[in-house]
Parts: C-alpha cells; sequence; structure tokens
C-alpha cells in the first residue's frame, strides 16, 4: 500500500528539550519554541501552543520528564509522590483529551512496576517511555489512515472539523490520516474544511497542513455544514477524538455533535478516527467525561477587538459529546469498529 510519508513532525525531542511548532502563530508565522520545563509544557498545553490530543498526551510525557529528572535520588517512595505530584500539575492543564492522563500513567506505572532499579535509571526510563509513546503514536496514526482510507469512496468530498494533523499528534494524524492515505489513492475531490469557532483550528490549522500536502480543499464557515449536506455536496464526514467511552460516545471540538446530528439527518456517513490511546475504557457514557470550559474572550473578541458587549453572560465548552448511536463506525490502528462499540474495544484494547 503506497504510504504518504512526507509528512511533518510538529513535536520533536532534542535530547534536552522538547520542541515544538507554537500553533498559535500559525498560519502567519512558523515559530519553533523549546520546552525546557514541566512549566513551559504546562503553559503550552493550555494555551493551545500544542493541541490535540494525541499531540498533548506526547509534549505531556515529555513535560513529565522534564519535571523529574532534576529530583533528588534517595528512597523510592519520595521519589514517586514527587512524580505524582508533577503528573497531576500537567494533568490540571487540560481536562477532556484523555491522552494526557494516559502517557503520564503509563510513565508512572512504568517506572513503578521496576522500582527496584536506581532512580537514576528510572529517570531514563520516564524518558524512553516518552519517547515510545511518541514514536508508537506515528505508527498509529500510518494505520489508521491506511484502515480508513478503505471507506472513502471515490471522488470524494469530505467535511472535516477542527485540526487532525500532523500538528495534532505524532505524525499524519487521525482523521487526517484517513484523508491522506485516501488522496494517496486519488480518492479525494473536495475537502470541507469547518472553520472550527471560536479559535479556528480550521481555518488556521487544517488549511494549512492541507495546503502542504496539495489536497484539494474548500473552507467553510461551521454553519454552512447543513446547507452542504442539503445541496448534496457532502458524502462522508470524519472527524478526531479527544476521548471515547466504552459505549463509543465520543467528546471532540465543540462543533462536532452539530454535524453528526445534520450527518444522520441526511444519512451521510458519520466517521471517527483515534487511536487506542484516546479510548477510555474508565468511563461507560458520555455524560462520564469532563468537557473543558474555556475563557469568554476567546468569543467576545475577534484578535484584540472587542465583538461582544460587556458584562454579558458567555457559555464557552471547547467540546461536546458525539452519542455513540450517531457514529457510522470508529477508524483505530486495529481496523474499522462498527456498532456495537463496547464489546469490541473490550476485546481489542481492553
Ligand atoms: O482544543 P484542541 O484544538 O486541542 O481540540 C482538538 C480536537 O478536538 C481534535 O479533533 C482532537 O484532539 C483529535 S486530534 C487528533
Amino acid at each position: 500500500m503506497s504510504s504518504p510519508g512526507s509528512t511533518f513532525r510538529s513535536v520533536h525531542w532534542t535530547g534536552n528539550s522538547v520542541q515544538i511548532i507554537d500553533q498559535t502563530f500559525l498560519p502567519q508565522k512558523e515559530v519553533t519554541i523549546h520546552l525546557t520545563s514541566v512549566g513551559q509544557v504546562w503553559d503550552a498545553i493550555k494555551k493551545l501552543k500544542v493541541r490535540g490530543a494525541p499531540a498533548i498526551g506526547i509534549a505531556g510525557a515529555y513535560g513529565l520528564f522534564l519535571g523529574i529528572r532534576e529530583l533528588p535520588e534517595g528512597v523510592f517512595g519520595t521519589f514517586y509522590k514527587e512524580c505524582e505530584r508533577v503528573a497531576d500539575y500537567l494533568n490540571s492543564s487540560r481536562p477532556t483529551a484523555v491522552n494526557l492522563s494516559w502517557a503520564l500513567k503509563r510513565i508512572l506505572d512504568t517506572m513503578y512496576s521496576q522500582k527496584e532499579k536506581p532512580i537514576s535509571e528510572l529517570k531514563q526510563l520516564a524518558l524512553e517511555t516518552a519517547i515510545l509513546i511518541h514514536e508508537e503514536d506515528r505508527r498509529l496514526c500510518k494505520a489508521i489512515g491506511e484502515h480508513g482510507a478503505e471507506l472513502v469512496p471515490e471522488n470524494a468530498r469530505i467535511l472535516t472539523h477542527c485540526n487532525t494533523g500532523s500538528l495534532a499528534t505524532g505524525q499524519y494524524g487521525t482523521a487526517f490520516s484517513v484523508i491522506l492515505h485516501a488522496h494517496k489513492k486519488n480518492k479525494v475531490k473536495n475537502v470541507w474544511v469547518d472553520e472550527t469557532r471560536p479559535l479556528l483550528q480550521g481555518a488556521r490549522l487544517t488549511t494549512w497542513e492541507l495546503q502542504k500536502e496539495g489536497i484539494p480543499f474548500t473552507l467553510n464557515i461551521d454553519s454552512a455544514a447543513a446547507f452542504l449536506m442539503q445541496k448534496g455536496e457532502v458524502d462522508m464526514v470524519i472527524t478526531g477524538a479527544d476521548r471515547i467511552t466504552r459505549s463509543g460516545d465520543t467528546a471532540n471540538k465543540i462543533g462536532t455533535y452539530n454535524l453528526a446530528v445534520l450527518a444522520h439527518a441526511h444519512n451521510i456517513p458519520f466517521y471517527v478516527a483515534a487511536p487506542y490511546s484516546t479510548i477510555d475504557l474508565n468511563l461507560e457514557n458520555g455524560s462520564d467525561i469532563e468537557i473543558e470550559l474555556r475563557d469568554e474572550v476567546e468569543i467576545t473578541h475577534s484578535g484584540n477587538k472587542r465583538m461582544a458587549p460587556k458584562h454579558i453572560s458567555v457559555y464557552n465548552p471547547a467540546f461536546d459529546i458525539t452519542p455513540n448511536r450517531l457514529i457510522t463506525a470508529i477508524v483505530t490502528e486495529k481496523g474499522v469498529l462498527t456498532p456495537e462499540y463496547k464489546e469490541k474495544f473490550e476485546k481489542l484494547f481492553g
């Protein structure tokens, strides 16, 4: 199977720091920054300098190493308690994407399982696990693209939301990887890119990535999706996910649920693409997922200019929940899963 090898990587471990493209400057400027402390990683995640569920898991994993590398190498119990404290701190940056807590727990568990080793070696183990998580995500995203491309019809007009490409993952992306792999098979006629209010991940980032890859696309305002579907201009919808529960209920960027309802009403398949690190078997239903509420300024202002009157009530959830019954299939690295999701998740990822 032909495979795109040219896509860039937005996160790098330099040996001493985490190097990221600061996504808040895109697409105007490609600014690379180096994060050398856990505080800088927390800030970069919080401010969406690095964003997208798998990418914040990867950045968080390196952040944990940065936060523990200078810890005193005394007794294991004291060291491990500090590691947990650093992990809790990183976890407090953004609550909805499970990939962050998943990556941090994986590193803590790995160190704990080898607690008889000297602390200097455990620190090294933490870094090696972070690198493993990073490399693994690249492989998973590639596999997601290969599986998902099979779902894409010839001459496909695909609608997507938010940004799910190399910026949001180790490489290739999730939903973006499906589009990328389908494009390599000459199946993509047009990608409808939702601008993705309020932070415009679609307009700023997905267009930038599609342009880089030479994939045909058209930018549209979020609220044009219904009209596009009504006119028969959309063959499929595909998005990523920030957390998928046992039942298949899925948290993703605010506006995703709207698309799922619309796709259902117009008899258009609605797909979700995500690696196993996004599947949270500890939660049963979407209502159990904590939804991040963000600053009202993201809605009341456009850049530095105030657009809404002062002293008003503002509601700015960053994500919403799409119920499993509206999801035609979930594309994972292990293949395309159709409902019922619960049994399949337990069998494949339990
Ligand atoms: O707030 P963001 O930009 O981090 O939200 C990102 C999304 O909602 C993506 O769709 C999701 O993380 C999947 S990305 C591979």
